[in-house]
């Protein structure tokens, strides 16, 4: 259970408290004694980043930030810092911990609280049995003790719900999440959180000729689904609509080109983007974002059963393009290439994709970039890098160059499903480019999507990657947009 968080006007004497400090100075409103103080102090001007108090009937912990770097990265560090704290923590078994700052920028404790509450998830569901180590519990409440204001509270609050509940999607195993129970996990969100979903069945997929979703969905007994979210507030600042498309591959064998070796352990969470997508719908409709959006998730499992799509195949995509299907297990720019050509009939201002799409992009960046290749106008990719920076899910851009396409002719179709073992992500992206007159982002998570190892607060196979990016470049975009109506 997440933690929940509680704005408070006063800290009691008798309350564990968090202080995030700026400067080696302790304040008045923490209350320790003389022998006490002298050794945080001592600790402090020695150099140590955090100090641990265990009074007898309170623990305090303080938390000194670095001066004089750029504000994104000490934002950074203070949610790293609540990472490295949280088994102290836990060990401490707290019901209730105040967190507070003194001395330092403004949304200190948003941060630290933001990277507590991220460290703290876990997915622990189908655990029958407890173990020593659930025997203590992280504190139920969070009591912030700071300048942050409703909006920016209830912001963190739904943000950090909405991690949560990707996660949650991306961690559950096929089994338990296929096709359908995804389609539906997305239409409880959308009741939920206040926005609308369609679910388009197999026989509108094929009545629409969605060639490459029915394509990889020729190998699974489950029928695919295409979900159609929507967000349209009273007033949107936008004319043309923004479109979000998440790749919903509920798990990927690779197909007859079966991955091998230990390549489809993970493969579970190939829906990540379409978790991502869920969560960004979430996080802008419960803070009434006025930006009119949709969002297009195409879902399937890709299997090599029964009457498997193959290589060689050419299949007929839902704008009539054809593609040569030189590899199945490049299965997720296929259905995510009839969700972009579908999303022309709202003629939209803008189009981003994000799917764990290609090995090739996790090679290049490991887990610190989500790689982006983009046509887009300027304005959306440098707003896109600067919200990357402040909630550190940093976006890296690849080249997007014309020359790239020659990688995926086909002598037989009007294109290829592959390039060659080089620039794979980028044929991925511009394979995907070619479906769509309009503007496009495409976001390629493979290396941030799916973790072999916890990244501080960012969780092994869960870290819920673009969530905190798209959430937060949409609200500033619409900020700038009422700024300049
Ligand atoms: N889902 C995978 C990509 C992936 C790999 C995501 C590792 C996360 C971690 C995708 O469908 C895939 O299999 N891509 C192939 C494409 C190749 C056949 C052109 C890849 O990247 O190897
Ligand atoms: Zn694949
Ligand atoms: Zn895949």
């Amino acid at each position: 259970m997440k933690p929940e968080i509680i704005k408070i006007s006063q800290i009691s004497p008798d309350q564990s408290v968090v202080c995030i400090l700026g400067k080696d100075i302790i304040p008045e409103s923490i209350r320790l004694s003389k022998a006490e103080k002298e050794y945080s102090l001592k600790q402090l001007r020695a150099g140590e980043k955090s100090v641990f108090i265990n009074s007898y009937f309170k623990c305090t912990y303080l938390v000194k930030v670095k001066e004089g770097s750029e504000i994104f990265r000490t934002k950074e560090e203070l949610r790293k810092a609540a990472s490295g704290l949280k088994k102290l923590i836990k060990d401490n078994n707290h019901t209730e911990l105040v967190i507070t700052s003194d001395k330092v920028y403004k949304e200190a404790v948003e941060d630290f609280t933001e990277g507590l509450l991220l460290s703290f998830y876990s997915f622990d569901k189908y655990k029958t049995r407890e173990d020593e180590d659930d025997k203590k519990n992280y504190p139920s409440k969070l009591l912030l003790y700071c300048d942050s204001g409703k909006t920016e509270l209830k912001w963190l609050n739904d943000l950090t719900d909405a991690v949560y509940f990707a996660r949650d999607l991306i961690n559950e195993p096929v089994n338990h999440l296929n096709t359908a129970v995804l389609a539906s996990e997305i239409q409880k969100a959308g009741k939920n959180a206040g926005f609308k979903v369609e679910v388009l069945n197999k026989g509108k997929i094929e009545a629409l000729k969605m060639g490459g979703l029915l394509a990889v969905n020729k190998g699974s007994v489950d029928p695919p689904a295409f979900c159609i979210l929507e967000w349209n507030p009273a007033k949107p600042v936008n004319r043309k609509p923004l479109i979000l498309v998440g790749k919903g591959i509920v798990y990927d064998t690779g197909g007859l080109n079966i991955k091998t070796d230990n390549y489809m352990s993970q493969m579970k969470s190939d829906m990540a983007g379409a978790a991502t997508v869920t969560s960004v719908f979430y996080t802008v409709a419960r803070n009434k974002i006025p930006l009119h959006l949709i969002g297009l998730i195409p879902i399937t499992d890709n299997r090599p059963g029964g009457n498997a799509y193959t290589q060689g195949d050419i299949i007929t995509m839902f704008n009539k393009m054809t593609v040569e299907v030189g590899n199945t297990d490049a299965e997720g720019r296929l259905i995510l290439a009839d969700a972009i050509s579908y999303a022309s009939k709202y003629k939209p201002e803008l189009i981003i994709d994000i799917a764990t799409l290609t090995g090739s992009a996790a090679m290049t960046f490991s887990n610190q970039a989500i790689a982006m290749m983009t046509n887009a106008d300027k304005k959306y990719i440098s707003l896109l890098e600067d919200c990357g920076n402040l909630v550190y899910e940093r976006v890296a851009q690849l080249p997007f160059w014309e020359e790239y396409s020659e990688m995926i002719k086909s002598t037989v179709a009007d294109i290829r499903n592959i390039g060659g073992r080089e620039a794979g992500a980028i044929t991925a992206g511009k394979f995907l480019e070619r479906f769509t007159e309009f503007p496009l982002i495409h976001l390629d998570i493979a290396g941030t999507g799916i973790l072999k190892k916890d990244d501080h607060y960012r969780i092994k196979e869960g870290p819920g990657s673009g969530v905190r990016l798209l959430s937060t470049f949409l609200k500033q975009l619409a900020a700038g947009y009422k700024k300049m109506n």
